[in-house]
Protein backbone atom coordinates (compact mmCIF):
# COMPACT_ATOMS: atom_id res chain seq x y z
CA UNK A 1 0.00 0.00 0.00
CA UNK A 2 2.48 2.50 1.09
CA UNK A 3 3.84 2.33 -2.48
CA UNK A 4 0.81 2.22 -4.12
CA UNK A 5 -0.84 5.66 -2.90
CA UNK A 6 2.25 6.87 -4.65
CA UNK A 7 1.36 5.69 -7.95
CA UNK A 8 1.55 8.02 -11.12
CA UNK A 9 0.02 8.62 -13.92
CA UNK A 10 2.49 9.17 -16.44
CA UNK A 11 2.15 12.60 -19.15
CA UNK A 12 1.81 9.91 -21.79
CA UNK A 13 -0.62 8.17 -20.09
CA UNK A 14 -2.65 11.34 -19.46
CA UNK A 15 -2.30 12.11 -23.19
CA UNK A 16 -3.29 9.10 -24.28
CA UNK A 17 -6.47 8.61 -22.48
CA UNK A 18 -7.62 11.85 -23.60
CA UNK A 19 -6.41 11.02 -27.47
CA UNK A 20 -8.95 8.32 -26.63
CA UNK A 21 -11.07 10.26 -26.02
CA UNK A 22 -12.48 8.61 -22.61
CA UNK A 23 -15.15 7.25 -24.89
CA UNK A 24 -16.35 4.41 -23.15
CA UNK A 25 -19.55 4.60 -21.97
CA UNK A 26 -19.24 4.28 -18.48
CA UNK A 27 -17.74 7.36 -18.03
CA UNK A 28 -18.77 10.25 -21.28
CA UNK A 29 -21.09 8.21 -23.25
CA UNK A 30 -18.91 9.00 -26.18
CA UNK A 31 -19.23 12.58 -25.87
CA UNK A 32 -16.39 15.03 -25.75
CA UNK A 33 -16.02 18.88 -24.52
CA UNK A 34 -16.57 21.38 -27.08
CA UNK A 35 -13.35 23.06 -28.01
CA UNK A 36 -14.09 26.94 -28.14
CA UNK A 37 -11.46 28.83 -26.55
CA UNK A 38 -8.36 30.81 -27.94
CA UNK A 39 -5.72 32.72 -26.70
CA UNK A 40 -8.00 35.95 -26.46
CA UNK A 41 -10.73 34.51 -24.58
CA UNK A 42 -8.21 32.37 -22.03
CA UNK A 43 -7.17 36.14 -21.15
CA UNK A 44 -10.42 37.31 -20.62
CA UNK A 45 -11.34 34.39 -18.54
CA UNK A 46 -7.81 34.56 -16.44
CA UNK A 47 -9.38 38.13 -16.23
CA UNK A 48 -12.66 37.30 -15.40
CA UNK A 49 -11.72 34.87 -12.38
CA UNK A 50 -9.26 37.42 -11.00
CA UNK A 51 -11.06 40.51 -10.93
CA UNK A 52 -13.85 40.18 -8.19
CA UNK A 53 -14.82 40.77 -4.73
CA UNK A 54 -11.07 40.99 -4.01
CA UNK A 55 -10.56 44.12 -5.30
CA UNK A 56 -14.15 45.49 -4.72
CA UNK A 57 -14.06 44.14 -1.56
CA UNK A 58 -11.15 42.92 0.52
CA UNK A 59 -8.91 45.34 -0.45
CA UNK A 60 -10.87 47.45 1.97
CA UNK A 61 -9.59 45.82 5.31
CA UNK A 62 -6.18 45.11 3.50
CA UNK A 63 -5.98 48.65 3.19
CA UNK A 64 -7.19 49.49 6.48
CA UNK A 65 -4.03 47.54 8.16
CA UNK A 66 -1.37 48.05 6.06
CA UNK A 67 -1.85 51.99 5.36
CA UNK A 68 -0.95 53.26 1.36
CA UNK A 69 1.64 50.39 1.92
CA UNK A 70 -0.38 47.59 1.21
CA UNK A 71 0.64 48.23 -2.57
CA UNK A 72 4.00 46.54 -1.52
CA UNK A 73 1.89 43.72 -0.93
CA UNK A 74 0.20 43.65 -3.77
CA UNK A 75 3.44 43.66 -5.77
CA UNK A 76 4.93 40.92 -3.89
CA UNK A 77 1.69 38.78 -4.25
CA UNK A 78 1.79 39.60 -8.17
CA UNK A 79 5.61 38.42 -8.28
CA UNK A 80 4.95 35.35 -6.00
CA UNK A 81 1.78 34.11 -8.38
CA UNK A 82 3.66 34.95 -11.34
CA UNK A 83 6.15 32.01 -10.52
CA UNK A 84 3.39 30.02 -9.72
CA UNK A 85 1.79 30.91 -12.83
CA UNK A 86 4.81 30.18 -15.21
CA UNK A 87 5.06 26.95 -13.49
CA UNK A 88 1.16 26.60 -14.26
CA UNK A 89 2.03 27.36 -17.60
CA UNK A 90 4.92 24.53 -17.87
CA UNK A 91 2.53 22.03 -17.24
CA UNK A 92 -0.49 23.34 -18.89
CA UNK A 93 2.02 22.81 -22.21
CA UNK A 94 3.15 19.26 -21.33
CA UNK A 95 -0.37 18.33 -19.81
CA UNK A 96 -2.84 20.01 -21.83
CA UNK A 97 -5.71 18.16 -20.08
CA UNK A 98 -8.67 19.14 -17.77
CA UNK A 99 -8.09 18.84 -14.45
CA UNK A 100 -5.22 21.35 -13.42
CA UNK A 101 -3.13 20.83 -10.89
CA UNK A 102 -4.74 18.00 -9.40
CA UNK A 103 -3.64 16.09 -13.74
CA UNK A 104 -0.30 18.01 -12.69
CA UNK A 105 0.60 16.20 -9.62
CA UNK A 106 -0.89 13.35 -10.58
CA UNK A 107 1.97 12.68 -12.96
CA UNK A 108 4.87 14.42 -10.70
CA UNK A 109 3.83 13.01 -7.44
CA UNK A 110 1.25 10.39 -7.34
CA UNK A 111 -1.91 9.30 -6.51
CA UNK A 112 -2.31 10.29 -3.05
CA UNK A 113 -0.93 14.32 -3.51
CA UNK A 114 -2.76 14.20 -6.64
CA UNK A 115 -5.79 13.38 -4.34
CA UNK A 116 -4.99 15.86 -2.31
CA UNK A 117 -4.74 18.57 -3.85
CA UNK A 118 -8.07 17.69 -5.83
CA UNK A 119 -9.65 17.96 -2.58
CA UNK A 120 -7.48 21.03 -1.72
CA UNK A 121 -8.47 22.49 -4.81
CA UNK A 122 -12.44 22.03 -3.95
CA UNK A 123 -11.01 24.95 -0.89
CA UNK A 124 -10.13 27.46 -4.62
CA UNK A 125 -13.00 27.25 -6.31
CA UNK A 126 -15.64 26.10 -4.04
CA UNK A 127 -15.32 27.65 -0.98
CA UNK A 128 -13.93 30.82 -2.67
CA UNK A 129 -17.10 30.55 -4.70
CA UNK A 130 -18.82 30.97 -1.23
CA UNK A 131 -16.71 34.40 -0.45
CA UNK A 132 -17.48 35.47 -3.96
CA UNK A 133 -21.49 35.34 -3.50
CA UNK A 134 -21.29 36.74 -0.33
CA UNK A 135 -19.54 39.54 -0.95
CA UNK A 136 -21.61 39.75 -4.74
CA UNK A 137 -24.92 39.45 -2.68
CA UNK A 138 -23.42 42.72 -0.47
CA UNK A 139 -22.88 45.34 -3.55
CA UNK A 140 -26.15 43.57 -4.77
CA UNK A 141 -28.05 44.71 -1.45
CA UNK A 142 -25.91 48.31 -1.66
CA UNK A 143 -27.18 48.59 -5.31
CA UNK A 144 -31.00 47.80 -4.30
CA UNK A 145 -30.94 50.23 -1.83
CA UNK A 146 -30.10 53.30 -4.24
CA UNK A 147 -33.21 52.11 -6.44
CA UNK A 148 -34.91 52.67 -2.70
CA UNK A 149 -35.71 48.71 -2.44
CA UNK A 150 -35.05 47.61 0.89
CA UNK A 151 -34.49 43.88 1.38
CA UNK A 152 -34.92 42.49 5.31
CA UNK A 153 -31.82 42.54 6.19
CA UNK A 154 -31.85 38.95 7.72
CA UNK A 155 -32.14 37.48 4.50
CA UNK A 156 -28.93 39.02 3.63
CA UNK A 157 -26.36 38.23 5.77
CA UNK A 158 -24.78 35.24 7.82
CA UNK A 159 -25.80 34.15 11.25
CA UNK A 160 -22.55 34.80 12.42
CA UNK A 161 -22.20 38.35 11.57
CA UNK A 162 -25.47 39.33 12.54
CA UNK A 163 -25.10 37.54 16.10
CA UNK A 164 -20.85 39.17 16.07
CA UNK A 165 -22.34 42.92 15.51
CA UNK A 166 -25.50 42.54 17.68
CA UNK A 167 -22.55 41.60 20.77
CA UNK A 168 -20.08 44.38 19.76
CA UNK A 169 -23.07 46.98 19.77
CA UNK A 170 -24.23 46.33 22.69
CA UNK A 171 -21.12 46.05 24.39
CA UNK A 172 -20.03 49.46 22.69
CA UNK A 173 -23.46 51.14 23.68
CA UNK A 174 -22.14 50.36 27.68
CA UNK A 175 -19.14 51.47 27.32
CA UNK A 176 -19.82 54.43 25.85
CA UNK A 177 -17.94 54.01 22.62
CA UNK A 178 -20.47 55.19 20.47
CA UNK A 179 -17.97 56.55 17.82
CA UNK A 180 -16.50 53.28 16.92
CA UNK A 181 -20.32 52.07 15.78
CA UNK A 182 -20.13 51.74 12.47
CA UNK A 183 -22.92 51.81 10.17
CA UNK A 184 -22.75 48.56 8.94
CA UNK A 185 -22.30 47.40 12.05
CA UNK A 186 -25.94 48.95 12.78
CA UNK A 187 -27.58 46.49 9.63
CA UNK A 188 -26.44 43.44 11.12
CA UNK A 189 -27.27 44.15 14.11
CA UNK A 190 -30.56 44.78 12.86
CA UNK A 191 -30.80 42.01 10.50
CA UNK A 192 -30.23 40.03 14.45
CA UNK A 193 -33.19 42.32 15.75
CA UNK A 194 -35.65 41.48 13.55
CA UNK A 195 -34.72 38.16 12.20
CA UNK A 196 -37.72 35.21 13.02
CA UNK A 197 -36.83 33.28 16.25
CA UNK A 198 -36.10 34.28 19.72
CA UNK A 199 -32.87 33.81 21.61
CA UNK A 200 -29.94 32.37 19.89
CA UNK A 201 -32.05 30.29 17.50
CA UNK A 202 -32.91 33.13 14.59
CA UNK A 203 -33.43 32.44 10.91
CA UNK A 204 -30.64 34.57 9.00
CA UNK A 205 -29.77 33.72 5.80
CA UNK A 206 -28.01 35.48 2.36
CA UNK A 207 -30.90 34.54 0.01
CA UNK A 208 -29.35 36.60 -2.91
CA UNK A 209 -25.59 34.71 -2.27
CA UNK A 210 -28.07 31.91 -2.85
CA UNK A 211 -29.74 32.70 -5.78
CA UNK A 212 -26.43 34.33 -7.86
CA UNK A 213 -25.36 30.61 -7.32
CA UNK A 214 -28.49 29.19 -8.88
CA UNK A 215 -28.42 31.20 -11.78
CA UNK A 216 -24.78 30.94 -12.60
CA UNK A 217 -25.06 27.52 -12.06
CA UNK A 218 -27.52 26.89 -14.74
CA UNK A 219 -25.40 28.99 -17.20
CA UNK A 220 -22.42 27.40 -16.83
CA UNK A 221 -24.60 24.26 -17.01
CA UNK A 222 -26.38 25.00 -20.77
CA UNK A 223 -22.81 24.96 -22.30
CA UNK A 224 -19.13 26.26 -22.87
CA UNK A 225 -20.03 28.42 -25.65
CA UNK A 226 -22.51 30.70 -23.77
CA UNK A 227 -20.49 30.89 -20.60
CA UNK A 228 -18.14 31.89 -23.20
CA UNK A 229 -20.23 34.81 -24.56
CA UNK A 230 -21.43 35.80 -21.58
CA UNK A 231 -17.71 35.85 -19.32
CA UNK A 232 -16.37 38.07 -23.17
CA UNK A 233 -18.86 40.71 -22.07
CA UNK A 234 -18.56 41.13 -18.48
CA UNK A 235 -14.79 40.97 -18.72
CA UNK A 236 -14.99 44.32 -21.25
CA UNK A 237 -17.15 46.13 -19.07
CA UNK A 238 -15.48 45.45 -15.71
CA UNK A 239 -11.56 46.17 -17.46
CA UNK A 240 -13.53 49.63 -18.52
CA UNK A 241 -14.51 50.55 -14.68
CA UNK A 242 -11.83 49.84 -13.21
CA UNK A 243 -9.50 51.54 -15.81
CA UNK A 244 -12.44 54.91 -15.20
CA UNK A 245 -11.88 54.38 -11.48
CA UNK A 246 -7.80 54.91 -11.95
CA UNK A 247 -8.17 57.70 -14.41
CA UNK A 248 -11.00 59.68 -12.56
CA UNK A 249 -9.61 58.98 -8.90
CA UNK A 250 -5.64 59.81 -10.08
CA UNK A 251 -7.72 63.82 -9.87
CA UNK A 252 -8.61 63.31 -6.58
CA UNK A 253 -5.75 62.10 -5.16
CA UNK A 254 -4.34 63.78 -2.44
CA UNK A 255 -0.57 62.71 -2.23
CA UNK A 256 -0.50 63.58 1.74
CA UNK A 257 -2.84 60.56 2.46
CA UNK A 258 -0.01 58.25 1.00
CA UNK A 259 2.21 59.81 3.97
CA UNK A 260 3.20 57.89 6.22
CA UNK A 261 3.39 54.96 3.99
CA UNK A 262 3.60 52.24 6.28
CA UNK A 263 1.32 53.33 9.38
CA UNK A 264 1.70 49.82 10.97
CA UNK A 265 4.84 48.57 9.78
CA UNK A 266 5.41 46.12 7.19
CA UNK A 267 3.33 43.70 10.10
CA UNK A 268 0.42 45.99 9.24
CA UNK A 269 0.94 45.58 5.90
CA UNK A 270 1.47 41.25 5.95
CA UNK A 271 -1.80 41.48 8.15
CA UNK A 272 -3.64 41.84 4.64
CA UNK A 273 -2.03 38.91 2.95
CA UNK A 274 -5.52 36.34 2.82
CA UNK A 275 -7.58 39.73 1.13
CA UNK A 276 -4.69 40.36 -1.16
CA UNK A 277 -3.64 37.37 -2.59
CA UNK A 278 -7.62 36.12 -2.67
CA UNK A 279 -7.68 39.13 -5.13
CA UNK A 280 -5.36 37.48 -7.77
CA UNK A 281 -6.80 34.03 -7.32
CA UNK A 282 -8.16 32.93 -10.53
CA UNK A 283 -5.70 33.10 -13.10
CA UNK A 284 -4.83 29.46 -12.77
CA UNK A 285 -8.95 28.20 -12.98
CA UNK A 286 -8.25 28.62 -16.95
CA UNK A 287 -6.01 25.60 -16.74
CA UNK A 288 -9.46 23.35 -16.36
CA UNK A 289 -10.64 24.26 -19.26
CA UNK A 290 -7.58 22.68 -21.30
CA UNK A 291 -9.81 20.11 -23.04
CA UNK A 292 -11.85 23.19 -24.60
CA UNK A 293 -9.25 25.23 -25.88
CA UNK A 294 -8.33 25.12 -29.91
CA UNK A 295 -4.32 24.80 -28.88
CA UNK A 296 -4.06 24.41 -25.07
CA UNK A 297 -0.02 23.94 -25.32
CA UNK A 298 0.32 26.94 -26.91
CA UNK A 299 -2.81 29.04 -25.80
CA UNK A 300 -3.25 28.07 -22.02
CA UNK A 301 0.33 29.30 -20.52
CA UNK A 302 -0.29 32.28 -22.51
CA UNK A 303 -3.45 33.03 -21.14
CA UNK A 304 -2.46 32.83 -17.91
CA UNK A 305 0.75 35.10 -18.03
CA UNK A 306 -1.37 37.90 -19.92
CA UNK A 307 -4.39 37.77 -17.85
CA UNK A 308 -1.72 37.98 -14.57
CA UNK A 309 0.14 40.76 -16.01
CA UNK A 310 -3.21 42.33 -16.97
CA UNK A 311 -4.35 42.48 -13.55
CA UNK A 312 -0.94 42.92 -11.48
CA UNK A 313 -1.02 46.63 -13.27
CA UNK A 314 -4.41 47.45 -12.74
CA UNK A 315 -4.34 46.45 -8.98
CA UNK A 316 -1.03 48.04 -8.10
CA UNK A 317 -2.81 51.52 -9.67
CA UNK A 318 -6.35 50.99 -7.67
CA UNK A 319 -4.45 50.50 -4.69
CA UNK A 320 -2.19 53.50 -4.92
CA UNK A 321 -5.47 55.34 -6.14
CA UNK A 322 -7.51 53.80 -3.01
CA UNK A 323 -4.98 55.16 -0.42
CA UNK A 324 -4.46 58.12 -2.18
CA UNK A 325 -8.11 59.66 -2.04
CA UNK A 326 -9.15 59.14 1.65
CA UNK A 327 -6.90 58.36 4.54
CA UNK A 328 -6.66 54.58 5.14
CA UNK A 329 -8.19 54.35 8.19
CA UNK A 330 -11.50 54.88 6.60
CA UNK A 331 -10.86 51.95 4.38
CA UNK A 332 -12.17 49.34 6.76
CA UNK A 333 -15.72 48.90 4.71
CA UNK A 334 -16.89 46.02 2.12
CA UNK A 335 -17.28 48.49 -0.90
CA UNK A 336 -14.26 50.22 -0.65
CA UNK A 337 -13.91 51.71 -4.30
CA UNK A 338 -17.62 52.68 -4.09
CA UNK A 339 -17.34 54.22 -0.63
CA UNK A 340 -14.23 56.84 -1.81
CA UNK A 341 -16.05 57.93 -4.74
CA UNK A 342 -18.84 58.56 -2.70
CA UNK A 343 -16.76 60.03 0.17
CA UNK A 344 -15.02 62.87 -2.82
CA UNK A 345 -18.74 63.83 -3.49
CA UNK A 346 -18.94 61.61 -6.93
CA UNK A 347 -22.12 59.62 -6.20
CA UNK A 348 -23.00 58.82 -9.89
CA UNK A 349 -19.76 57.30 -10.13
CA UNK A 350 -19.89 55.66 -7.20
CA UNK A 351 -23.12 53.98 -8.07
CA UNK A 352 -21.83 52.77 -11.23
CA UNK A 353 -18.79 50.64 -9.33
CA UNK A 354 -21.59 49.09 -7.60
CA UNK A 355 -23.09 48.01 -10.78
CA UNK A 356 -19.66 46.82 -12.18
CA UNK A 357 -18.83 45.58 -8.98
CA UNK A 358 -22.43 42.90 -9.59
CA UNK A 359 -21.13 42.04 -12.97
CA UNK A 360 -17.57 41.63 -12.17
CA UNK A 361 -17.93 39.22 -8.90
CA UNK A 362 -20.25 37.77 -11.03
CA UNK A 363 -18.00 36.61 -14.09
CA UNK A 364 -15.83 35.25 -11.02
CA UNK A 365 -18.53 33.17 -9.79
CA UNK A 366 -19.09 31.69 -13.46
CA UNK A 367 -15.37 30.73 -14.26
CA UNK A 368 -14.81 29.03 -10.45
CA UNK A 369 -18.43 27.43 -11.22
CA UNK A 370 -16.72 26.36 -14.49
CA UNK A 371 -13.38 24.73 -13.21
CA UNK A 372 -14.52 22.76 -10.01
CA UNK A 373 -16.50 20.63 -12.06
CA UNK A 374 -13.78 19.75 -14.46
CA UNK A 375 -11.93 19.33 -11.55
CA UNK A 376 -14.41 16.68 -10.35
CA UNK A 377 -14.80 14.97 -13.84
CA UNK A 378 -10.74 14.32 -13.79
CA UNK A 379 -10.83 12.75 -10.56
CA UNK A 380 -14.08 10.53 -11.51
CA UNK A 381 -12.15 9.48 -14.45
CA UNK A 382 -9.62 8.48 -12.62
CA UNK A 383 -11.81 6.32 -10.38
CA UNK A 384 -11.13 8.24 -7.06
CA UNK A 385 -14.24 9.72 -7.44
CA UNK A 386 -18.17 8.22 -8.40
CA UNK A 387 -18.62 7.78 -12.35
CA UNK A 388 -21.49 9.95 -12.25
CA UNK A 389 -19.10 12.77 -11.67
CA UNK A 390 -17.23 12.40 -15.26
CA UNK A 391 -20.82 12.46 -17.28
CA UNK A 392 -21.30 14.84 -19.61
CA UNK A 393 -24.79 16.23 -21.04
CA UNK A 394 -25.32 14.81 -24.03
CA UNK A 395 -26.95 17.95 -25.39
CA UNK A 396 -25.02 20.87 -23.64
CA UNK A 397 -21.47 19.09 -23.69
CA UNK A 398 -20.84 19.76 -20.20
CA UNK A 399 -20.27 17.83 -17.18
CA UNK A 400 -23.97 17.82 -16.07
CA UNK A 401 -23.89 16.21 -12.74
CA UNK A 402 -20.45 17.63 -11.56
CA UNK A 403 -22.11 21.06 -12.28
CA UNK A 404 -25.31 20.31 -10.09
CA UNK A 405 -23.44 19.26 -7.39
CA UNK A 406 -21.01 22.01 -6.96
CA UNK A 407 -23.84 24.49 -7.58
CA UNK A 408 -25.23 22.73 -4.08
CA UNK A 409 -21.74 22.76 -2.91
CA UNK A 410 -21.65 26.55 -3.09
CA UNK A 411 -25.19 28.02 -2.61
CA UNK A 412 -26.31 25.80 0.30
CA UNK A 413 -23.12 27.29 2.39
CA UNK A 414 -23.20 30.71 1.01
CA UNK A 415 -26.41 31.03 2.56
CA UNK A 416 -25.09 30.58 6.40
CA UNK A 417 -21.15 31.27 5.86
CA UNK A 418 -18.95 34.34 6.93
CA UNK A 419 -17.00 36.30 4.43
CA UNK A 420 -13.31 36.27 6.19
CA UNK A 421 -13.80 33.09 7.04
CA UNK A 422 -14.03 31.58 3.61
CA UNK A 423 -11.46 33.95 2.23
CA UNK A 424 -8.73 32.75 4.66
CA UNK A 425 -9.87 29.71 3.70
CA UNK A 426 -9.77 29.99 0.13
CA UNK A 427 -6.32 31.65 0.30
CA UNK A 428 -4.50 28.97 2.33
CA UNK A 429 -6.24 26.32 0.22
CA UNK A 430 -4.77 28.16 -3.30
CA UNK A 431 -1.58 28.67 -2.07
CA UNK A 432 -0.82 25.09 -0.90
CA UNK A 433 -1.91 24.26 -4.42
CA UNK A 434 0.50 26.24 -5.70
CA UNK A 435 3.30 25.33 -3.52
CA UNK A 436 2.62 21.63 -5.46
CA UNK A 437 2.26 23.01 -8.54
CA UNK A 438 5.96 24.41 -7.95
CA UNK A 439 6.91 21.63 -6.04
CA UNK A 440 5.99 19.09 -8.80
CA UNK A 441 7.79 21.21 -11.93
CA UNK A 442 10.81 20.48 -9.60
CA UNK A 443 9.89 16.66 -10.40
CA UNK A 444 9.40 16.95 -14.04
CA UNK A 445 11.99 15.62 -15.86
CA UNK A 446 13.59 18.40 -18.15
CA UNK A 447 11.86 18.19 -21.88
CA UNK A 448 14.13 19.19 -25.38
CA UNK A 449 12.74 22.22 -26.97
CA UNK A 450 9.37 21.62 -28.72
CA UNK A 451 8.27 24.75 -31.12
CA UNK A 452 4.96 26.21 -30.31
CA UNK A 453 5.19 25.26 -26.75
CA UNK A 454 5.75 27.06 -24.03
CA UNK A 455 8.59 26.11 -21.95
CA UNK A 456 9.79 27.32 -18.17
CA UNK A 457 13.54 29.07 -18.49
CA UNK A 458 15.42 27.15 -16.40
CA UNK A 459 18.19 29.12 -14.42
CA UNK A 460 20.71 27.66 -12.40
CA UNK A 461 19.64 27.97 -8.02
CA UNK A 462 23.22 26.87 -7.12
CA UNK A 463 24.36 30.41 -5.55
CA UNK A 464 21.34 32.47 -6.26
CA UNK A 465 19.67 30.82 -3.73
CA UNK A 466 21.85 30.42 -0.80
CA UNK A 467 22.42 33.95 -1.22
CA UNK A 468 18.57 34.90 -0.87
CA UNK A 469 18.73 32.52 2.46
CA UNK A 470 21.56 34.59 3.98
CA UNK A 471 19.53 37.93 3.11
CA UNK A 472 16.16 36.79 4.50
CA UNK A 473 18.11 35.63 7.12
CA UNK A 474 19.44 39.24 8.56
CA UNK A 475 16.22 40.60 7.57
CA UNK A 476 13.98 38.68 9.93
CA UNK A 477 16.53 37.92 12.34
CA UNK A 478 14.01 39.37 14.49
CA UNK A 479 11.45 37.11 13.46
CA UNK A 480 13.42 34.63 13.60
CA UNK A 481 15.19 34.93 17.03
CA UNK A 482 11.73 35.06 18.74
CA UNK A 483 10.46 31.97 17.33
CA UNK A 484 10.31 30.13 19.69
CA UNK A 485 10.18 32.71 22.98
CA UNK A 486 7.25 34.07 24.44
CA UNK A 487 3.75 32.98 24.79
CA UNK A 488 1.61 30.72 21.97
CA UNK A 489 4.49 28.97 20.87
CA UNK A 490 2.54 26.86 19.29
CA UNK A 491 0.62 29.92 16.78
CA UNK A 492 4.52 30.14 15.49
CA UNK A 493 4.74 26.67 13.65
CA UNK A 494 3.76 27.68 10.50
CA UNK A 495 6.85 30.13 9.92
CA UNK A 496 8.97 27.49 12.07
CA UNK A 497 7.92 24.62 8.55
CA UNK A 498 8.82 27.70 6.62
CA UNK A 499 12.01 28.28 7.94
CA UNK A 500 12.75 24.43 8.01
CA UNK A 501 11.41 24.41 4.17
CA UNK A 502 13.89 27.25 3.03
CA UNK A 503 16.74 25.56 4.59
CA UNK A 504 16.16 22.09 2.66
CA UNK A 505 15.73 24.12 -0.75
CA UNK A 506 19.13 26.00 -0.15
CA UNK A 507 21.12 23.16 0.26
CA UNK A 508 18.97 21.06 -2.61
CA UNK A 509 19.31 23.90 -4.91
CA UNK A 510 22.88 24.15 -3.90
CA UNK A 511 23.74 20.32 -3.98
CA UNK A 512 21.15 19.81 -7.31
CA UNK A 513 20.99 23.09 -9.06
CA UNK A 514 17.42 22.95 -8.65
CA UNK A 515 15.60 25.22 -11.94
CA UNK A 516 15.34 28.97 -9.82
CA UNK A 517 11.71 29.58 -10.72
CA UNK A 518 9.51 26.96 -9.04
CA UNK A 519 12.14 27.45 -5.61
CA UNK A 520 11.01 31.04 -5.80
CA UNK A 521 7.42 30.13 -6.38
CA UNK A 522 7.44 27.36 -3.74
CA UNK A 523 9.03 29.34 -1.41
CA UNK A 524 7.09 32.77 -1.60
CA UNK A 525 3.82 30.51 -1.40
CA UNK A 526 4.77 28.75 1.71
CA UNK A 527 5.85 32.32 3.08
CA UNK A 528 2.36 34.01 2.35
CA UNK A 529 0.92 30.63 3.90
CA UNK A 530 3.32 31.12 7.19
CA UNK A 531 2.08 34.57 7.24
CA UNK A 532 -1.92 33.52 7.51
CA UNK A 533 -3.54 33.00 10.44
CA UNK A 534 -2.82 30.14 12.84
CA UNK A 535 -6.95 29.64 13.07
CA UNK A 536 -6.73 29.52 9.00
CA UNK A 537 -3.84 26.38 9.03
CA UNK A 538 -5.75 24.68 11.98
CA UNK A 539 -8.97 24.61 9.76
CA UNK A 540 -6.98 23.59 6.72
CA UNK A 541 -5.53 20.63 7.86
CA UNK A 542 -8.96 19.30 9.45
CA UNK A 543 -9.80 19.35 5.65
CA UNK A 544 -7.09 17.62 4.80
CA UNK A 545 -7.94 14.63 6.91
CA UNK A 546 -11.37 14.45 6.38
CA UNK A 547 -10.15 14.57 2.59
CA UNK A 548 -7.63 11.27 3.42
CA UNK A 549 -10.49 9.35 4.91
CA UNK A 550 -12.99 9.41 1.68
CA UNK A 551 -9.17 8.79 -0.11
CA UNK A 552 -8.74 5.72 1.54
CA UNK A 553 -12.89 5.11 1.96
CA UNK A 554 -13.51 4.95 -1.35
CA UNK A 555 -10.51 6.62 -3.79
CA UNK A 556 -7.62 3.94 -2.93
CA UNK A 557 -10.21 1.24 -3.38
CA UNK A 558 -11.73 2.45 -7.13
CA UNK A 559 -8.80 4.02 -8.77
CA UNK A 560 -8.09 3.33 -12.47
CA UNK A 561 -4.38 3.29 -11.90
CA UNK A 562 -4.87 0.77 -8.89
CA UNK A 563 -6.94 -1.70 -10.90
CA UNK A 564 -4.60 -1.59 -14.49
CA UNK A 565 -1.60 -2.27 -11.76
CA UNK A 566 -3.61 -5.20 -10.20
CA UNK A 567 -4.81 -6.97 -13.62
CA UNK A 568 -0.50 -6.39 -15.09
CA UNK A 569 0.62 -8.29 -12.13
N1 LIG B 1 -9.76 36.79 -7.45
C1 LIG B 1 -11.12 36.51 -7.30
C2 LIG B 1 -11.86 37.62 -6.70
O1 LIG B 1 -11.24 38.54 -6.23
C3 LIG B 1 -11.35 35.25 -6.53
O2 LIG B 1 -13.06 37.61 -6.67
Amino acid sequence: MSKSIFRKKSIDKILADVASGFSDSEHSGGISLAKALNVTDLTLMGIAAVVGAGIFSTIGEASFNGGPGVTILFVLTAITCGFSALCYAEFASRIPVAGSAYTYAYASFGELIAWIIGWDLLMEYAIGNIAVAISWSEYFVNLLEGFKIHMPSYLTMDYFSAFTAHEKLAELTASGNTAEITDRMKLAANAWATAPGSGDIRFIANIPALLIVIIITYLVYVGIRETKKATNAMVYLKIFIVLAVIAIGFFYVTPANWHPFLPNGFGGVMKGVSGVFFAYIGFDAISTTAEECQNPQRDLPRGMIYSLIVCTILYILIALVLTGMVNYKELQVGDPLAFVFAKVGLNKISGIISISAVIATASVLLIFQLGQPRIWMSMSRDGLLPKAFSRIHPKYHTPSFATIVTGIVVAVPALFLNLTEVTNLTSIGTLFAFVLVCGGVLLLPREATVKGKFQLPYVNSQFIVPVLFIIGVIFFKDKIGNLISGENVHERFPYFLFILLSLTLTVLSFVKKLSLIPVLGLLSCFYLMAELEYQSWIRFLAWLVIGLVIYFFYGYKHSVMGKEKAIRE
